[in-house]
């Protein structure tokens, strides 16, 4: 038995009332996703066990019982213009593309909309915390902005309004997606490069991070504040004061700014270092 046979039942023997979302039966529509004992899945694809805790998604409004509200989702889709507008003329079928240069984006189409990994996602809990768009309407994102063929300048627009590196790479949307995409190596990660090759100003952060390991073999949270922040990191004394306490940063090996036996290493394989150290 499925957890939608159990829904059924519960819809047909018990609370006729009960709201929920189902459409294929089959892993095809992406609509029934739930929670079940604390993890985001289908409810037509996993098995139903005897006892379940069942939920509704999370980080989405809900409307009643296990359905929710789609709009967050749908609204930050929509403004991403996801379709494909060419820089250079249709050369009539077939194209010349190389499936290296294809390959995430028709990853990305095997998206059902299904919204698990948005329910999964720390980073959409935070709330309006930070602008993220957050992993599901990035993956519909990553369908055209990691086509070849799309128009750089349209691109550019969608990723400016993605709040994209403020995903932690935590791999939690990955672990849930029913469809196997592979979230943040082939779309999230992706979609950061082409952020910084076309948005610069965009990827500090990163850059900086970057250069930091390069050059001492290592991380160090406190020249990353410093880089970023400047001398404005001063003002904010009791942070920085939790953060020593914490163990986090050690101004003394910022200042001296050692580098570790990974240094070279770490040089020869981050052979491009973009920010000052
Ligand atoms: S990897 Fe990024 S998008 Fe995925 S759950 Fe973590 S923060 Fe969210
Ligand atoms: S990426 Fe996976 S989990 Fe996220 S909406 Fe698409 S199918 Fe669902
Ligand atoms: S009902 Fe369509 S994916 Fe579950």
């Amino acid at each position: 038995m499925r957890v939608l046979d159990a829904l059924n039942h519960i819809a047909e023997y018990d609370a006729p009332d009960l709201a929920y979302r189902w459409f294929c039966g089959s892993k095809m529509c992406g609509s029934c996703a739930i929670r079940m004992n604390g993890r985001e899945v289908l409810a037509c694809w996993e098995a139903a066990v005897p006892d379940m805790t069942i939920e509704p998604l999370r980080n989405l409004p809900v409307i009643r019982d296990l359905v929710v509200d789609r709009t967050p989702y749908e609204r930050r889709v929509v403004a991403f213009e996801p379709w494909l507008e060419r820089s250079a003329p249709y050369l009539g079928f077939p194209e010349p593309l190389l499936h290296k240069d294809i390959k995430n984006a028709s990853k990305a189409l095997d998206c059902i909309s299904c919204m698990a990994c948005y329910s999964a996602c720390p980073v959409i809990r935070l709330g309006d915390l930070t602008d993220f768009a957050g992993p599901a309407p990035l993956v519909q994102l990553g369908q055209t902005a990691l086509d070849p063929r799309n128009d750089p300048a349209k691109v550019r627009r969608a990723l400016e309004r993605s709040g994209i590196f403020n995903c932690v790479s935590c791999y939690k949307c990955e672990e849930v997606c029913p469809a196997g995409i592979p979230i943040v190596s082939q779309v999230i990660e992706p979609l950061k490069a082409k952020a910084a090759e076309l948005l610069p100003a965009m990827a500090t952060h990163p850059r900086v991070f970057r250069s930091i390991v390069a050059s001492r073999g290592r991380i160090d949270p406190g020249a990353l504040v410093l880089h970023i922040q400047g001398w404005r990191a001063l003002t904010r004394i009791p942070r920085l004061f939790r953060m020593l306490f914490r163990g986090k940063i050690n101004p003394l090996r910022t200042l001296v700014g050692t580098r570790t036996g990974a240094a070279n290493a770490a040089k020869r394989v981050l052979s491009r270092n973009d920010a000052p150290t």
